[in-house]
Order: structure tokens, then sequence, then C-alpha cells
């Protein structure tokens, strides 16, 4: 990409400073773009995109695919001043672009590179002083995202509408909250033609992740692995909720993740006890569990991973017993895991099991009682995935596998949270690299003193 970008714009390699002096300024107006500036993303896997797009096409039939891709959000109301950007998760999965006002376009049957259209905005280079080179429609963009045919998008309407013509079949827009602003779809909703929502079948399509989303899921979850370690290693009573999460958000960021795929949740004594507190505030104290539900997101693919560890680094013999039942379900619902099983069942399971080894642990009720969410959920751009959660498991799909018991009226929530691929024959811990016995916790804890 550095180099297509060197050819492209034709720089050259920056003369040797003169031995003596300081180098002249540039002269105004003679900017010279600098190749390094990262703001076109991440390479895109050319194959990989062309493949969901064929199987879009397939999937559609005959008909017509508009998506457009996500804007910079403007934090002030009247002038840019922060690259606010997050590409929206439908876009991204057909082009891996994390351009900004662009849209995309697939004509079924077929969705192949003659039956592909990206239009992307032409490039202002005033604006570029301030924001860093932006894809335009030219040949650059054509080799980034492996779609020979980019277009302006001052000609997008002229070309939608031929298509349409062409394809004689719906035209599919991806209704949802991401473009409920967008005057175009708005406008194309009410042209009185076949539209239909896109969502389900991209969304069924997501399921399955391919060979380059589960490359980007391992590395946001190994990022995430070294971020749990660290928060760990960290800890020590009196310490603020919020002092864990920046030993755990700085490994994420050090690590090269984009941001975090959901607010950090550090929940110390009381607050490990409430499953999305995220406000880490609290000033921990001796003998406080300290719960971290926290994933780093990289390549727009979120890790989702929870650990729960004594502040101190001991585990007294009550938390022990709580945080083993909450480890021994988690394995037995991983034990199930394989293709043909769905979600529910495995939820079944999990409960079955923590009821059944309950003892007294929880009183006179069985502890699935105080296991108050679901046990998992599907996990990909979003941490909490689309999908159908009724399907039953393919290689391929990914799901977090989550119990918990939460006492409140102890200060006491134990939660143990894992990112899981289902495989042929059965199923693959991605996030198995964070530690998760109370005895590789405490000895991971002893060591970081
Ligand atoms: N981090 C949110 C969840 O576990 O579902
Ligand atoms: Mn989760
Ligand atoms: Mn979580």
């Amino acid at each position: 990409m550095r180099i297509a970008l060197f050819l492209v714009f034709g720089i050259t390699a920056p003369a040797p400073a003169p031995a003596q002096g300081p180098p002249a300024p540039a002269p105004l107006g003679a900017w010279t773009p600098i190749p390094e500036l990262p703001v076109m993303g991440r390479p895109v896997d050319t194959a990989a995109v062309a493949a969901r797009r064929r199987a879009l096409a397939a999937r559609i039939g005959r008909g017509v695919v508009l998506v457009p891709s996500a804007h910079e959000r403007q934090l002030e109301r009247d002038y840019v001043q922060d690259n606010d950007f997050r590409q929206n998760n439908t876009f991204f999965y057909l082009t891996e672009l994390e351009t900004q006002d662009a849209w995309l376009l697939i004509v079924a049957p077929g969705g192949d590179d003659r039956e592909t259209v990206l239009f992307l905005p032409p490039r202002n280079p005033a604006q570029e002083r301030w924001t860093g080179l932006r894809l335009g429609p030219d040949s650059v963009a054509a080799r980034a995202s492996g779609i020979p045919r980019v277009l302006s998008t001052d000609s997008l309407d002229r070309v939608l509408r031929s298509a349409r013509a062409r394809a004689a079949g719906p035209l599919y827009l991806p209704l949802d909250v991401s473009t409920r602003d967008e005057p175009r779809i708005t406008d194309l909703t009410f042209d009185g033609g076949d539209v239909r929502s896109l969502r389900p079948i991209v969304d069924s399509l997501r399921l399955v992740k391919d060979a380059d989303e589960v490359s980007r899921l391992r590395k946001a979850i190994d990022i995430t692995t070294l971020g749990h370690i660290a928060a760990m290693r960290a800890a020590r009573p009196g310490m603020w909720e919020y002092e864990i999460e920046a030993a755990l958000e700085a490994v994420f960021r050090r690590n090269g993740a984009d941001r975090v795929g959901y607010p950090s949740i550090v929940g110390s004594g009381p607050n490990s006890t409430t499953l999305h507190y995220d406000v880490n505030r609290r000033r921990t104290r001796d003998g406080d569990l300290v719960l971290v539900d926290a994933g780093a997101e990289w390549g727009q693919y979120t890790a989702d991973v929870t650990r729960t560890f004594p502040v101190n680094g001991r585990f007294t013999p009550r938390q022990k017993a709580i945080y083993d039942l909450v480890l021994a379900t988690e394995l037995a619902a991983y034990d199930s895991t394989r293709p043909g099983v769905t979600i529910a069942q495995l939820n079944r399971i999990a409960r079955d099991y923590m009821g059944a080894h309950s003892g007294s642990l929880c009183g006179d009720q069985t502890c699935d009682v105080y296991f108050i969410h679901g046990l998992s959920h599907w996990l990909g751009m979003d941490v909490h995935d689309v999908g159908d959660y009724s399907t039953p498991f393919r290689p391929g799909m990914v799901l977090t596998i989550e119990p918990g018991i939460y006492l409140p009226q102890e200060s006491l929530g134990v939660r143990i949270e894992d990112d899981v691929l289902v495989t042929p024959g059965g199923a693959e811990w991605l996030s198995g690299k964070a530690p998760r016995t109370t005895q590789e916790i405490e000895r991971l804890m002893r060591g970081g003193r």
C-alpha cells in the first residue's frame, strides 16, 4: 500500500538535509502528502470481501444492494475537531474499508467484480491538509479495495437507476439505526419501488466467520488476554477501579487495539454484583473481589472476556468455593459445545450443572438462582453479535460462554467469560491465555508483586 501511494502521488524520497544549518521550510502551497499517514485503514483481504459479496448476491438471487458507509461524527457542531469514526458493520463486512461518505452497489445475479461499484467522494486537497489523505475515486481505491469499478459519488443516482432497471428485482438497503439519518436511504424507501431490508441476509451471513474474520477475532482476543493479565498484576488493595482499568486499557492500546469493544467493566466488592457496572470510580478494599469484563477491538472485531480475581491476590475459602462452581459450570458448557447444539441447549446444560452442584453454597436456594443472565451470545463486529440466536452451531461460529453467580448481600460477584470458536469436532477456547483457575490467578498475582 505504501509503495502504491508512492507511485500514484509521485512522491520521491526526501533529499538529504544540508550539512549546515536548519532545513529550508517548504514553500507555502507546496505541501507534499506524507505516504505513512494511516488514514486509509488496514489492508483489505480482497479475496475474503469478494467472496462475501458473491455469497450475498447468491442469497438475493435477483436485485440490487446499496450500502452507505459511515460518516465522521462531529463532536462539535460546526467543526470537526476529532476523527471520531467507526465504519458501519454492514459496509465493513462487504468492503473492509474504513473510508467515510462512500457507497457500495452490488447487482445480482452476479455480485462479482463486474457487478460491484464502489462510490467515493471526490478528493479535496484543501481538506486533506486537515484530515490527511482520503480514498478518492481513482486507481488507489481500486487497488486497495479490490473493486475495479470505482466511481465518484456524483454519479451514484444515475448508476443506481440503470442498475435497478437492469436487475428487475428488489432494492435491498440496510434499514437500521445506522441509516436512519441518511436522506438518500429515506428517499429510496418512499419512491414506490420494491425496497427490502438487507440486514437479515447480511446478519445471517455474519453468523459463520470466515478465516479473515477469525484471525481478526484472534488478534482482538490475544490483546485482550494481555490486558487482563496486566490488570491482575497491577491490582493492589486501595487502588481505584479506574487505575485497574487504566492498566488494562494501556495494554490494549499498546498492542494496537483501535478502541474498546464496549466500556470496560471494573467492579470491585459490591460493584462486582452489578452486571454492566462501568463507572469504575470506587476505591478497592482488602478482601474485595474485582470483576473485570473488557474486550479490545481490533480491525472492527471485538473480544469479550471476563476475569474475576481477589484484589489482594488471595481468594478467601468462600470466594474460591463460589468461583470454582462458576468455573466448573463454564467447563461443562464448553464440553457440550459442538456443531448442532444451540445456545438454548447450552444454557440449560449450564444451569442444570450449577443447580446440581450447588450443595449448600447458596443457602436454601441452588446457585443457578443467582445466575441472572444468559450464558452465551454471538461475538464478532458487535459484542452481542447479530444473527438468529436459535441457529444450531456450525464450524466457524464464535460465541461467549459466561456463567456467573451474583450475591449482593455478600458483595460477592463472580463471572468467568471466554470466547469460543465452534470447530468441526467441538470447540476451541480463543481466550484461554488469560489465567482462569484460582491457582493460576494467585500464582500470577504473586509473581506480579
Ligand atoms: N460485556 C458484555 C457481555 O458480557 O455481554
Ligand atoms: Mn458477553
Ligand atoms: Mn462481557
